[in-house]
């Protein structure tokens, strides 16, 4: 199994391409399913979960077809085509492994009258149930049954009626789903408390690239008029929001200095005010946002909240940069209840970290010492690399698929920063 070896102590300077947003990636990619004609996205980014988001696709029918990428460029151009949709059924197999397939059922319930998808279980970060997509696709007018592990939903005379749900929290794949599904309802659907986070909105612009009607886009309030049809589009993927930020918790806990070349500075707002906080200078100019770090990190009180907040996909991050502050910083996770197994292992690199509850009390600590690390998922691994990277000594990250379903050749990028940090494909 590959792992990656960090030496830490380099200051990271240069610039760094942001690829194309996964959790963007993972809810256009089964639009295609809501049409025969083809779907192209551009910028998608080379990723496992991008691949097997692919691979669930050909499963359903779903022509898959990549072009004309060269070994060296970021990202790539996909195009599907669901001609015809040979299946409407997700197997436990492949949700098992990739939670986002449960973003087929929306759209397969738009497109052939009914879907049945494996309940997802739980994950490394908490339980993540799916009632509130359900929630949604009840209150649109389908029929639902829970047997075996499956979800079964059906439109009645094949066609969603549509209607309005109003979630009790916010939930970034509940709205996905609901959306997807509403875009071919017969009606019109009211989606209330929505969520807003950056990568709904590259949705619903995707959705009206292919002729849906979509009022109230960015905002909690989305008002769908269902189409009798939609047709094949072209669309760019977002930058990767999460990506760009924790390169920039990389450069500041290095004490460096690097450029986000195509990051979205504005929908990064509580990723920047962060760091600003935290006392790391933050500008941007033409597509391109620097980070650098001069002086000693501020500790902070950061908790997690639905977008415009700060993301809880950021939180890992932020607390393996906040070991090196000078003082504590309590962060508090809000969004899931299990998102601290990266704390045992930056703990076995130096860090004085105290959970309670869903709160960490982390003390920043003069020194980090490389170790032999591993995490659970795929920002907790982050956490580990941007440890590794001020840590005295060598960091050992094992279980590197983590990193490969969500950073696109990382250990590249971070190496033409200055990082001394390789992939060891024997470990
Ligand atoms: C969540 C994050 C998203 C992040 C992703 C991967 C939020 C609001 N969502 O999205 O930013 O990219 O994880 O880390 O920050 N819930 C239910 N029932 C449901 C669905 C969700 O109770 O049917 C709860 C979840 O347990 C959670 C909250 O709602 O506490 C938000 O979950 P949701 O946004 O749906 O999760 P993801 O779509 O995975």
């Amino acid at each position: 199994m590959d792992r990656i070896l960090i030496r830490g102590g380099n200051k990271l300077s240069g610039r760094i391409h942001i690829s194309g947003a996964k959790n963007a990636a993972l809810t256009l990619m089964p639009c295609a399913l809501l049409t025969d004609e083809p779907l192209t996205l551009r910028n998608l980014p080379r990723l496992a979960d991008v691949d097997s988001f692919g691979h669930l696709l050909n499963q359903l029918g779903v022509s898959t077809q990549i072009e004309g990428a060269r070994p060296e460029d970021f990202g790539r151009v996909m195009t599907m085509r669901a001609a015809r949709v040979t299946s409407t059924m997700a197997p436990y197999d492949i949700v098992r492994k990739m939670r986002a397939s449960i973003l087929v059922l929306g759209p397969l319930l738009a497109r052939m009258g009914e879907a049945t998808v494996s309940l997802p279980g739980g994950c490394a970060i908490g339980t993540r149930p799916i009632d509130l997509h359900l929630k949604a696709l009840e209150a649109f007018g389908a029929e639902i049954e829970i047997t075996h592990g499956y979800v079964k939903v059906k439109a009645p005379n094949g066609r969603l009626p549509g209607g309005r749900v109003r979630f009790p929290v916010v939930s970034v794949g509940a709205t996905e789903n609901a959306l997807m599904a509403a875009a071919l309802a017969k009606g019109t659907c009211v989606i209330e408390n929505a969520a807003r986070e950056p990568e709904i909105v590259d949705l619903c612009r995707c959705l009206v690239a292919m002729g849906a009607r979509i009022d109230g886009i960015g905002t909690e309030t989305l008002t769908i008029e269902g189409r009798d049809r939609l047709h094949g589009a072209t669309y760019a993927v977002m930058p990767d929001r999460i990506e760009a930020g924790s390169y920039a918790c990389a450069a500041a806990i290095t004490g460096g200095s690097v450029d986000l070349v195509g990051a979205d500075y504005d929908e990064m707002g509580a990723t920047f005010d962060a760091l600003r906080e935290a006392g790391v200078t933050v500008t941007h100019e033409h597509g391109v946002v620097r980070v650098s770090a001069t002086g000693p990190l501020a500790p902070l009180t950061l908790s997690t909240a639905p977008y415009p907040g700060f993301a809880t996909d950021m939180q890992a991050q932020f607390m393996a940069m906040l070991c090196k502050a000078e003082g504590a910083s309590m962060l508090t996770e809000t969004i899931f209840e299990n998102r601290y197994m990266h704390v045992p292992e930056l703990a076995r690199m130096g860090a004085d970290i105290t959970v309670t509850g869903r709160s960490a009390l982390v003390r920043g600590v003069p020194v980090l010492t490389g170790a032999p690390v591993m995490a659970t998922d795929l920002r907790a691994s982050m956490s580990l690399i941007i440890a590794g990277l001020a840590a005295e000594g060598e960091t050992q990250v094992q279980r590197v698929y983590h990193l490969d379903r969500g950073y696109e050749r990382l250990e590249e990028k971070l190496a033409a920063v200055g990082a001394d940090i390789e992939r060891d494909s024997d470990g």
